[in-house]
């Protein structure tokens, strides 16, 4: 398969060894193989300057859990500067709601970077100093940013160009949203005596 560039993703994590996880099958898997995108991890203990790997602190203000450090995450950051068309997104239940159309602006894009937050949050001013764009994949509270990652990378790995194996995949993806509008039918016409609707078999 003849393509022009790779989306490239590079992912600050605490747990690396959790991708390619879901990644790892399917299109999205079948995709990476062809070089349409590629992901590489960063683990944020890396770059802890004690000999613990410390990579959070005590909040000011007191509540509950820790919070990672922003001298950290600023260091792996910096040594992994991203592209100048890249997308910088940090998952957060506080981020903005993540919607198909913002999907399919990111996949527009030279590359993304990712960072996934854990613990009760990241210092906020690791998300200023580094122009990070909040995202959320949903009004919920997950542990940590890893699964909320996989999921946007799916979504946006699917409307690269070549991932669907056509160039206008994301064009296309216009047509395909109607999908979402109804329910889908195949093979029998009469299932356990629900019956597909007459009209998908006249038309
Ligand atoms: N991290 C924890 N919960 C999350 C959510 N709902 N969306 C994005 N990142 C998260």
């Amino acid at each position: 398969m003849k393509i022009n560039r790779t989306y490239n993703i590079t992912v600050l994590t605490l747990f690396p060894e959790m991708f390619p996880g879901s990644l790892g099958y399917s299109l999205a898997a079948k995709a990476r193989e062809n070089r349409v995108w590629d992901l590489q991890t960063v683990n944020i203990r890396d770059f802890a300057d004690d000999n613990y790997g410390t990579v959070d602190d005590v909040p000011y203000g007191g509540g509950p859990g820790m919070i990672l450090k922003p001298e950290v995450l600023g260091r792996a950051f910096d040594a992994n500067i991203p592209g100048k068309d890249w997308d910088k997104i940090v998952l957060t239940p506080r981020g903005k709601p993540l919607t198909q159309n913002r999907i399919k602006k990111i996949s527009t894009k030279k590359g993304l970077l990712i960072v996934c937050g854990r613990y009760e949050g990241l210092d906020e001013r690791f998300v200023k100093s580094r122009s990070l764009e909040e995202i959320s994949i949903g009004d919920y509270v997950l542990t940590g940013g890893e699964i909320p990652a996989m999921v946007l990378v799916e979504a946006i790995s699917r409307l690269v160009p070549g991932v669907l194996g056509d160039p206008e995949s994301v064009v296309e993806e216009s047509f395909t949203d109607g999908l979402l509008e109804y329910p889908q039918y195949t093979r029998p016409r009469d299932y356990q005596g629900f019956k597909v609707p007459e009209i998908l078999i006249s038309g």
